[in-house]
């Protein structure tokens, strides 16, 4: 009886802290989207072009592959019921929750790696990183804490997982802005 309610305690300890991270930016911010993202400010060559290496990018693509016969077989070989672009046992990785107001055929978009974007989009805000931290901006502290975000799903649960080597994955996708000269 005592380890069951140990069990219980521990699972709901884990269960609440799992909503609150959720929780937290779901509360205070919202998400907004690719097109408002680089609609201004991150698609002029000045700037980085991030919105050009992210359309190149297999992030763009992530929820169109769910769509493709080769998904579906792949769903139906791991016994699920749903088409692949439907289970969430597939979107998980490749696209934003559906629940969360943007385009779900975006797939890995800017937010699922910089966080919901409503409380940092304004430029006063996002030209000073501290205020964009502040504003729910995700900070990277260094290589190692960007390539942690990478494994949260280029990992064995992926059904198709290929060895992921960060330094080539990450010059495929790194978007910087340009030193001002
Ligand atoms: C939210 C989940 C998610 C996160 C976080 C994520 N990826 Fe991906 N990534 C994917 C999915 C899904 C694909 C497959 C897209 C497709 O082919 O449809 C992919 C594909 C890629 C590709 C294209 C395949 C290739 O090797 O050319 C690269 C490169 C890549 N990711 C690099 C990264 C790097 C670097 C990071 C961390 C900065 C990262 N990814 C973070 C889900 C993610
Ligand atoms: C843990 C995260 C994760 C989950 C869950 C996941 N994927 Fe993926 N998927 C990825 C990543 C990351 C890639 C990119 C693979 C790479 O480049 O290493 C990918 C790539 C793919 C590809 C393209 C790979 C190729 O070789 O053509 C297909 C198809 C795919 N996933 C289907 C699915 C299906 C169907 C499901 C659900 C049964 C699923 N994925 C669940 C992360 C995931
Ligand atoms: C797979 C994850 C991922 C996706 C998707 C992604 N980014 Fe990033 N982005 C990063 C990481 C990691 C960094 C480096 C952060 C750092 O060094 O502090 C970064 C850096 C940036 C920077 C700052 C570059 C600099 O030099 O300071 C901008 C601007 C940016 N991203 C915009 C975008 C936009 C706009 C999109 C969507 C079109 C996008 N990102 C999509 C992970 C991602």
């Amino acid at each position: 009886m005592q380890k069951t309610i140990i069990a219980l305690t521990v699972l709901a300890g884990t269960m609440l802290l799992g909503t609150t991270a959720r929780a937290q930016d779901a509360a205070a911010n919202t998400y907004i989207g690719v097109k408002t993202c680089a609609g201004i400010c991150h698609k002029s060559e000045k700037q980085g072009n991030q919105l050009g290496i992210w359309q190149k990018s297999g992030h763009s693509q992530a929820y169109i592959t769910l769509t493709t016969p080769k998904a579906n077989d792949i769903a139906k070989a791991k016994g699920l019921t749903a088409p692949a672009a439907e289970s969430p046992e597939c979107l998980q990785c490749h696209a934003l929750r559906a629940d969360a107001g943007v385009d779900i055929k975006e797939g890995v978009q800017c937010e699922m790696c910089h966080g919901a974007g409503s409380g940092y989009k304004t430029n006063p805000i996002m030209k000073d990183k501290v205020k964009s931290i502040a504003g729910g901006m995700k900070e990277y502290k260094d290589a190692a804490a960007i390539e942690q975000q990478c494994r949260s799903c280029h990992n064995e649960k992926s059904p198709t997982f290929k060895e992921f080597k960060f330094e080539e994955r990450w010059a495929k996708i790194r978007h910087t802005v340009p030193k001002e000269p």
